[in-house]
């Protein structure tokens, strides 16, 4: 598989991608010119899988290792969790050359990052993520934080990796649910950006596990997101305007995620949601064709991820959690709609009565 770069003005770094490579992490950081201190941070499950083999592979490259685990879930992901990551930075004494490798899904990605662009005002930082999810979207880009109890991600900066380690045979022990919640991120780069990666995946007769996923279709899906990514993450990297069309689907999303207390849903499949709920506004507005919008359903059902508001959510509950959503500028709601499979819009002009409409069809 090839190595992407995302190209960035100041420390652009690699996106390596190659099957059964966590064993040469350390081989591939060494390359990095980096201090010889590694503090690991994961979750007990993942690093019950995993955790020998970086650590092992880190050794054998000549680094000094230590770890930290922090229980596996989204409720971990605070402040308290972060202080107790500097109290192991403090007794291990990691030092400005070291680096802190994140070994797990978006979580600990997004609270690996935030504490490497604070400890010492930033040391290095590795992404190794374990989940589609983080694989082709979270681990790459240099979003990271934590929750505040009044919402999530309210807490964070952007900081870059100086690499980005996927070894897709590590999905092999990721539960099929976070494997299709991945899925609907990769499905989200065919809307937004990429033509021919939905096609293909259109083509494929089922993309609801791993296991009916050919390693083709694997790679595919992966560099071709990946690719993605790094080209928007390029042109944009602090979200000034571009960037934004990667929160596709993610305005509904993250409302239906909220109002259900972020226990009914997991983020993909709420994005998926979002995804199918945008392009009813889109073809509300007259500016995506309904055939295409049945196209992009379709695939979401194809990849088993819900495709329905709850009935129980009200319409107007919806729009005023939108209104909260921290991405809201200047009061006004933008949407990232699609014009065509490939290419999107950013507008302001959804108007409460529109969504209403839309989402009522
Ligand atoms: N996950 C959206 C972004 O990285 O901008």
């Amino acid at each position: 598989m090839p190595n992407i770069t995302v190209d960035l003005p100041q420390n652009s770094y690699a996106i390596a991608i190659a099957p059964d490579s966590l064993k040469d992490l350390g081989d591939q950081m060494k390359q990095l010119n980096i201090g010889n201190k590694v503090l690991v941070i994961s979750n007990p499950e993942i690093f019950g899988h995993y955790g020998k083999t970086c650590l092992e592979s880190l050794s054998a490259a000549g680094f000094e290792t230590c770890t930290h685990l922090i229980p596996a879930g989204e409720e971990y992901k605070n402040l308290q969790s972060i202080q107790q990551v500097y109290d192991t930075a403090f007794a291990n004494r990691l030092e400005r050359s070291s680096t802190f490798v994140a070994l797990g899904g978006g979580v600990i990605g997004d609270m690996t990052g935030f504490c490497a662009a604070t400890w010492l005002r930033g040391v290095n930082f590795v992404q190794v993520p374990t989940s589609l999810l983080a694989i082709v979207d979270a681990s790459v880009g240099g979003k990271t934080g934590v929750n505040h109890p009044q919402g999530k991600n309210l807490i964070g900066a952007f900081y870059q990796p100086k690499l980005v380690a996927i070894d897709p045979t590590l999905l092999k022990t990721l539960p099929p649910r976070e494997f299709r919640a991945g899925i609907a991120e990769v499905i989200k780069y065919g809307v937004i950006w990429d033509e021919d990666l939905f096609t293909k995946l259109e083509h494929c007769d089922r993309l609801d596990s791993l296991e009916h996923i050919s390693d083709e279709l694997l790679e595919i899906m992966i560099t071709r997101s990946c690719q993605a990514k790094a080209e928007v993450v390029g042109k944009d990297e602090k979200e000034a305007g571009l960037r934004a069309i990667l929160n596709y689907g993610h305005t509904i999303g993250h409302a239906v995620e909220s109002l259900t207390h972020y226990k009914q849903f997991v983020h993909g499949e709420a994005v998926a949601i979002g995804m199918v709920a945008a392009g009813k506004i889109s073809v509300e507005m007259g500016l995506w064709t309904k055939e295409e919008a049945q196209r992009q359903d379709a695939l979401i059902a194809k990849a088993g991820l819900p495709t329905e508001i709850p009935s129980e959510l009200a319409i107007d509950d919806i729009l005023e959690t939108i209104k909260s959503d921290k991405k809201v500028k200047a009061g006004k709601v933008r949407f990232i709609l699609p014009l065509a499979i490939g290419k999107v819009t950013i507008t302001a002009r959804a108007t409460s009565e529109i969504i209403s409409k839309a989402l009522s069809l």
